[in-house]
């Protein structure tokens, strides 16, 4: 008998709450935007673009670590686990696992519940004996996975973020992030956390895979723009700006930006009715996102901070991208 998936949604941040960050965000002298609203829906299609990228590395490298030691990680992961995928979106990632992990659980956490609904009720045909459960959430502020979920308490989790998604927090956020990680595994015996991230490099290697010579993060960065002007109303003309990224060695990370080509002035509509302006000199820039890159020391230094004990790393032979399986 095939079972259908579950889908729960947590609460969605309403429309002013995100206006009033995209407005203060950029009001503020060094104008910054959260890369989150790099994902709309063409960010999102532009983003799976760059997965395929022959310059950006980290996706199939991390795929080829997860497939030449994936029988290793079974060895240690115990079978008939809640599988908790972070950033679920197609799903592609958490169901190569299957036949090796043999979950009992599979839940699957994306921002939006409707990104879900469609790849979980495929995977469902494929697995139908596989609970699958679909959780809408913004897990980068808080982890409170539903009650209605019924997790299992006696089954161990295997949480699972992989992409290196880590990077694009910072270190400060990274800790606290695993530590949320680390609350939801200490409430299940036995759990674990399965982590990909990416690692300091050669700087060519890096800031090619973040400015690629076909142009598609390129797209992906001045795309935001659009999306700020579909969720705050504002009148930026993506012509007027364009796409910079450079390595920042002294941050270990990746640094995307809009700079502009000349000296604009962008308005939007206040919720009091007013119009917002902020002009931008020829040059001055709005800071998107932040890619860190850590050694495989210091991010095992990082596990051991939020409270994980022990850690499993494989890398690939250039040492480009690990994947840890960390334990509490
Ligand atoms: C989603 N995240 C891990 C990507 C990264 O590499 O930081 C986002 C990205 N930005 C530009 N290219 C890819």
């Amino acid at each position: 008998m095939t079972s259908n998936p579950s889908f729960i949604q947590t609460r969605i941040t309403d429309d002013r709450d995100v206006r009033t960050e995209l407005s203060t965000g950029l009001l503020e002298p060094a104008a910054r935007i959260s890369p989150k609203y790099l994902y709309d829906a063409l960010g999102s299609k532009l983003f799976e673009a760059i997965t395929c990228l022959p310059e950006y590395y980290p996706t199939r490298t991390e795929a080829a670590i997860m497939q030449a030691h994936l029988g290793d990680m079974a060895r240690h992961i115990p079978a008939a686990a809640t599988l908790i995928d972070l950033g679920a979106g197609n799903c592609e990632k958490a169901a190569r696992l299957f036949g090796a992990l043999q979950p009992a659980h599979y839940v699957a956490v994306d921002i939006s519940v409707d990104f879900l609904k469609g790849s979980l009720g495929c995977l469902q045909r494929q697995f139908p004996h596989l609970r699958m459960s679909g959780v809408g959430m913004d897990f980068s502020e808080k982890m409170d996975l539903p009650e209605e979920l019924q997790m299992n308490r006696q089954a161990p989790c295997l949480v699972f973020y992989p992409g290196s998604s880590i990077g694009n927090f910072t270190p400060e956020q990274a800790l606290r992030f695993l530590q949320r990680i680390r609350a939801i595994c200490s409430n299940h015996p036995d759990s674990q956390l399965l982590i990909g991230v990416d690692l300091v490099k050669d700087v060519a290697a890096l800031e090619a895979a973040y400015d690629d010579s076909l142009g598609v993060t390129a797209a992906f960065n001045r795309n935001m723009l659009l999306h700020l002007n579909t969720r705050l109303g504002s009148d930026f003309n993506i012509t007027d700006w364009k796409h910079v990224a450079f390595y920042n060695t002294q941050a270990d990370r990746i640094e995307m930006h809009l700079e502009a080509l000349n000296t604009v002035t962008v308005s939007w509509q206040s919720d009091e009715g007013k119009r917002v302006r902020r002009r931008f000199l020829h040059g001055e820039s709005i800071h998107t996102e932040n890619s860190y890159k850590w050694t495989v020391e210091r991010f095992t230094t990082l596990l051991r901070a939020a409270g994980f004990a022990g850690a499993h790393h494989y890398t690939d032979a250039d040492g480009r991208f690990a994947v840890f399986l960390a334990s509490i």
